[in-house]
């Protein structure tokens, strides 16, 4: 499907495989991911470069900034340059979590 170019090497991207398929496959170390669905945000990229399109594959549920995808949820075509966003400077997981507690403070007060 096309070159990605990680922070730790060069790969290539088979026909429908995911951007975090294809780095598991090609074994990245410092690929997070949790529940490859789109939700969790573990697997959060920032895309610096690309010459084609980020197809989605599913709809991610996890909070985005607009230079930012996540590897379960995309197939890019073409060439795509990314590099991890570090997890101790996430700002969305914190508002994820609160978004999280909240929810379960309201279904915890209705029953
Ligand atoms: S692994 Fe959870 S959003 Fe990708």
């Amino acid at each position: 499907m096309g070159w990605v170019f990680t922070d730790e090497m060069r790969f290539y991207l088979h026909d429908g495989e995911t951007l975090l398929q294809g780095m598991r496959r090609t074994q990245h170390q410092m690929v997070r991911f949790e529940c490859q669905e789109g939700y969790c945000g573990c697997c959060k990229m920032r895309v610096t470069a690309k010459t084609g399109v980020v197809n989605m594959v599913r709809t991610p549920i996890a909070i985005l900034e607009d230079d930012e995808i996540l590897a379960c949820c995309c197939c890019p075509v073409g060439t795509v340059c990314v590099t991890y966003v570090p997890k101790a400077t996430d700002q969305h997981d914190d508002a994820n979590l609160a978004s999280w507690i909240n929810l379960m403070n309201v279904s915890n007060n209705h029953t």
